[in-house]
């Protein structure tokens, strides 16, 4: 699916059984505040209309009215009694998408960076970024952490926000009821490019999730061509490789930036800067300072010709 067809929504587009559960306590919570909206609002019409100042005032003062003990009570008892059943039902809904992890292994691991995103299925040993797949219909643990300040993780339709907090890893689950691309964002401010650290969820059938997973465990074959093999060559002698890994390249083993293992999969370059082809990554890899002011990444110097070579390269990496 292209990402402008892509859910971009709003919570209450409810994709997670998560979703769910915090979209009903939303609506709960918001009708008891309307009826107390309504009430309050009447009340206070009917009583500035019911005892407006009369024609024939005599300016003398109105009858004082001392403490009423029963109203007292009513009026203390009521607003206690919603706050409890908020209070309990907010208890249970944390309890219900947030229940203890136990000793369970995290199905997805989510690591925030300045600024991307990488996403390791230890089960699977496959490490990916910025796009991520989930089987509809399991209820998969995912733990968050960051690898420098604190982000927070959130994919709008899936609810919940979870912070990325650097030594301190935490654990969401994620139990997807529906079949689509979703979008997410960082949602705490960690820098110059927070707004463009974006996240794309794709939800799909547990079939085509494990063919997906598998597939990505998979060494992508070089072909002989002959400007892929010199962008091979090219990238292997560039400083690239001291950040960036490609399975099955010896000497493209560094964990500092995006795994470009499969790169050519992916829809868009820069954690959602520009769309992925061939061209955009040249032009991207010639100064990513362009596209994306303070990242990491520095501008290579690359001459047309190289820049071409390289990214033919990496769109070789399906
Ligand atoms: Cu990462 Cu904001």
């Amino acid at each position: 699916m292209e990402i402008s067809n892509a859910d971009l929504t709003s919570i209450f587009n409810v994709v997670t059984s998560q979703n769910k559960w915090m979209v009903d306590l939303h609506m709960f919570t918001a009708a008891i505040c309307t009826i107390i909206f309504i009430v309050v609002a009447g009340l206070l019409v009917a009583i500035i209309g019911k005892f407006k100042t009369p024609e024939n005032d005599d300016g003398s003062e109105p009858r004082q009215v001392r403490g009423n003990v029963r109203l007292e009570i009513v009026w203390t008892a009521i607003p206690l009694l919603i706050v409890i059943v908020l209070g309990v039902l907010t208890a249970i809904v944390m309890l219900v998408v947030n229940p203890a992890v136990g000793s369970k292994k995290p199905d997805l691991i989510v690591v925030g960076h300045q600024w991307w995103w990488e996403y390791q299925y230890p089960k699977y040993g496959v490490t990916t970024a910025n796009e991520f797949y989930l089987p509809l219909g399991k209820n998969s643990l995912v733990e968050v952490r960051s690898a420098d300040v604190v982000h927070s993780f959130w994919v709008i339709a899936f609810g919940q926000k979870m912070d990325a907090i650097p030594g301190h890893p935490t654990n969401m689950w994620i139990h997807p009821t529906k079949k689509g691309l979703f979008l997410g964002t960082c949602s705490e401010y960690c820098g110059a490019q927070h707004g463009l650290m974006r996240i794309i969820a794709n939800v799909v059938s547990p079939e085509d999730f494990e063919t997906w997973i598998k597939a990505q465990a998979v060494i992508p074959a070089v072909s002989e061509d002959a400007t892929v093999l010199k962008g091979k060559e090219l990238f292997n002698a560039a400083t690239c490789v001291q950040c960036h890994r490609v399975a099955g390249n010896p000497d493209a083993q560094a964990l500092i930036g995006p795994d470009l293992t499969h790169l050519a999969q992916r829809k868009t370059l820069g954690a959602g800067v520009l769309e992925n082809t061939p061209e955009n990554l040249a032009k991207w890899m010639q100064n990513p300072q362009t596209f994306k002011p303070g990242i990491n990444m520095p501008n290579m110097r690359l001459t047309d010709a190289d820049a071409h070579s390289i990214a033919v390269y990496l769109e070789s990496l399906k």
